[in-house]
């Protein structure tokens, strides 16, 4: 049997609604990008969005927003994809890394206190496979020490802890719809805020700093514009819009099975002392984007080729990102700086996850991982 890692849901609507697009005067940023923006911000009960071109440009376009720049300090995880800290050096401003908790993988709220320095501007916390970090604890210390609070929330859409969502206790949230997320236009992101103030710097950020997009200055009479400030390009186009519409629409329904399929596994590695899984904590809903176990370390690389040559598809997310050429090179981190952390990355595998995987999939799935890891 051949398991794919990830395989899209795009539906006929969803391509009618590209269609419809195309088959229209406005390709670029317009009023299907605005009707997208104004859907997911009542969805997840926040203010405003802005629709870009991924998440890694919404991170970046958040702490500039923020006003993030040369010389401050952002103080957040190893445990994530390089985005996260990449988006930070893009600024100018520097990745403060500190530990992991070891039952979910995100930032240890805990440890957040003892990093910050004259230097620190904020935290950006990562909601990592899908589990929110302890945004209530992260907004306190915030306001105690005057940091902006920055939401990698690529994993984490329909996540909830202690009634929070994505982007109501953060400044802003950053949300990625690449081409294996839980909603997905191939490329595409989103940051959502409840400050009108960020919404607007965003609006400018995304498209050269202009005080005008395409659809004010073409759809009525032709209008000047200004450059406000020195801005990026990444705004979202109507096609990418037009094709999340109506996944946002199911987006409850296929959580729904990605829930039961997370379950199904769960229940089959329960017993099992040689897989760990990532803990969801009470009082949470995970968005359940990535479904990874934990095996001894030595042997990750071998089981993962053993479920691939069975015909599984599998990934690593994510080998710590201190550790990684760059950042050991630029920075001076080493294996032991941040051990929790180093011990998820040398033995995660991330199985196969996606509302259109059978029952029989995730059985097989089930069946090879626990014969390669007890051999
Ligand atoms: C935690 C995390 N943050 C940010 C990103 C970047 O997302 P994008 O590819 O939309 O830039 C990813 C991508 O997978 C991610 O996993």
């Amino acid at each position: 049997m051949k398991v794919e890692f990830y395989k899209h849901n795009i539906s006929q609507q969803d391509i009618d609604n590209v269609v419809g697009v195309l088959n229209s005067l406005f390709l670029t940023t317009g009023e299907v990008v605005s009707e997208f923006e104004g859907r997911f911000s009542r969805y997840l009960g926040c203010g405003y969005t802005v629709g870009v071109t991924s998440c890694t440009a919404a991170l970046h376009l958040s702490l500039l927003a923020c006003g993030i720049g040369a010389g401050d300090e952002v103080i957040t995880t190893p445990m994530t994809f390089i985005a996260s800290a990449n988006s930070v050096l893009f600024t100018g401003a520097r990745p403060v890394f500190i530990e992991v908790e070891p039952e979910t993988g995100n930032i240890n709220a805990d440890l957040i206190e003892d990093a910050i320095t004259s230097r620190t501007k904020a935290i950006l916390p990562v909601h990592l496979y899908g589990q929110m970090c302890d945004m209530r604890k992260i907004r306190e210390i915030a306001d105690k020490h005057h940091l902006a609070v920055i939401e990698d929330a690529a994993h984490a859409i329909e996540a909830v802890r202690d009634g929070i969502r994505p982007g109501q206790l953060g400044d802003a949230a950053s949300f990625s719809f690449y081409a294996t997320k839980n909603i997905t236009s191939g490329e595409g992101g989103a940051i959502s805020t409840n400050s009108e103030e960020i919404a607007e710097r965003l609006k400018k950020l995304r498209l050269h700093g202009m005080s005008k997009g395409a659809a004010d200055r073409y759809s009525r009479r032709y209008e000047h514009w200004d450059m406000e400030m020195l801005g990026w390009k990444y705004n979202m186009s109507n096609i990418q819009a037009a094709l999340l519409l109506n996944q946002l629409e199911n987006i409850e329904k296929r959580w729904q099975r990605r829930e039961q399929i997370c379950r199904m596994y769960e229940e089959a590695f329960k017993k099992d002392s040689g897989i760990t899984c990532l803990k969801v904590l009470p009082n949470s809903k995970s968005a359940r984007h990535l479904f990874t176990i934990l095996v001894p370390p030595k042997r990750r690389d071998s089981i993962m080729g053993q479920l691939q040559e069975r015909g599984i598809g599998v990934a690593v997310n994510f080998r710590a990102i201190h550790l990684l050429t760059f950042y050991r090179q630029t920075f001076g981190y080493k294996r032991g700086s941040f051990p929790i952390a180093e011990k998820i990355g040398d033995s995660t595998i991330t199985l196969p996850l996606y509302p259109k995987l059978s029952n029989e999939e995730v059985q097989y799935v089930i069946k090879v991982v626990k014969e390669v890891t007890t051999n």
